[in-house]
């Protein structure tokens, strides 16, 4: 089975950008990639480098009352009700992601302040949806998740090959990152790894101290051009060419760590 990869992190430390990266690079190597964007505050998308326009046009799944209510047996946004838990998912990613340049993108979309853990028919969908695409798929998967690790249920979790954390030089990261190692190891995830991000000049071995137990993978320079590309909508594999660099190093250390 080709990589399943998810990517998880404190808010803001660059979760998407890597997850963007790596999409590129896996994608360069002519394998099929499926870019899943699990963060329900959505922008996967544009760190492909998918035009605004375009991105309009990409339903987040969660969103879809229709399906949501077809699917799972149960209105959406009304608690309290029965709703099947294994919904059939198969024939969703085709009828609604967007591809591009041998990526294709899948939104999951979210509930907003429910949480991904809330039980609910959007949640039973996502969650049985990822499932599927962690379990069943034959494509190299790599998923945008928020910290919590909310979406990612027992089942899930053993499907996915690593989890990569992602970390900048500061305690609230190192702190996130901790108990994201601690959670998903709960949880069954096979690997959990570091990669640092934004370090300055110096800083690499405060990442190296930061992550503590958990392996770390490799760490990617602070590159003023990253916001600047974040600006102006570019893809960071484009505008970015030292986070590039970098990320194919994670990318072969990962390969490594993740035979088969
Ligand atoms: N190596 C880097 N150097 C400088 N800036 C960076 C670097 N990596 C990411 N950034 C910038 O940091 C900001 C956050 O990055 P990104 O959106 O990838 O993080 P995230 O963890 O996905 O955030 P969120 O939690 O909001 O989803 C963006 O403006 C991005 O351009
Ligand atoms: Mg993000």
């Amino acid at each position: 089975m080709p990589l399943k990869l998810a990517i998880s992190g404190k808010g803001g430390v660059g979760k998407t950008t890597l997850a963007a990266l790596l999409c590129h690079l896996y994608a360069r190597e002519g394998r099929r990639v499926l870019a899943v964007d699990a963060d329900p505050d959505a922008n996967l998308g544009s760190a492909l480098g998918v035009a605004p326009q375009e991105l309009q046009r990409v339903a987040p799944i969660a969103g879809l009352s229709d399906l949501v209510r077809e699917r799972t047996g149960a209105e959406p946004g009304r608690p309290g009700q029965f709703f099947l838990l294994n919904p059939r998912v198969d024939d969703i990613p085709e009828r609604f992601w967007l591809e591009r340049g041998g990526i294709r993108l899948l939104v999951m979309g979210g509930v907003k302040g429910g949480g991904g853990g809330c039980a609910c028919p959007e949640n039973a969908l996502v969650q049985a949806l990822l499932r599927h695409l962690l379990l069943e798929r034959s494509d190299t998967v790599i998923v945008d998740l928020e910290a919590g690790l909310e979406h990612l249920g027992r089942g899930t979790a053993r499907g996915v090959d690593a989890l990569l954390v992602v970390v900048e030089p500061g305690r609230r990261s190192f702190q996130t990152a901790a108990s994201v190692f601690r959670l998903a190891s709960d949880l069954g995830v096979p690997r959990v790894m570091a990669v640092g991000n934004k370090a300055r000049p110096g800083e690499e071995e405060a990442i190296r101290k930061g992550v503590g137990d958990i392996p770390l993978l490799g760490v990617l320079p602070f590159d003023p051009e990253a916001a600047r590309a974040d600006l102006e909508g570019l893809p960071p594999h484009q505008a970015c060419p030292a986070l590039l660099r970098a990320a194919a190093e994670v990318k072969s250390r990962l390969d490594q760590s993740c035979p088969g």
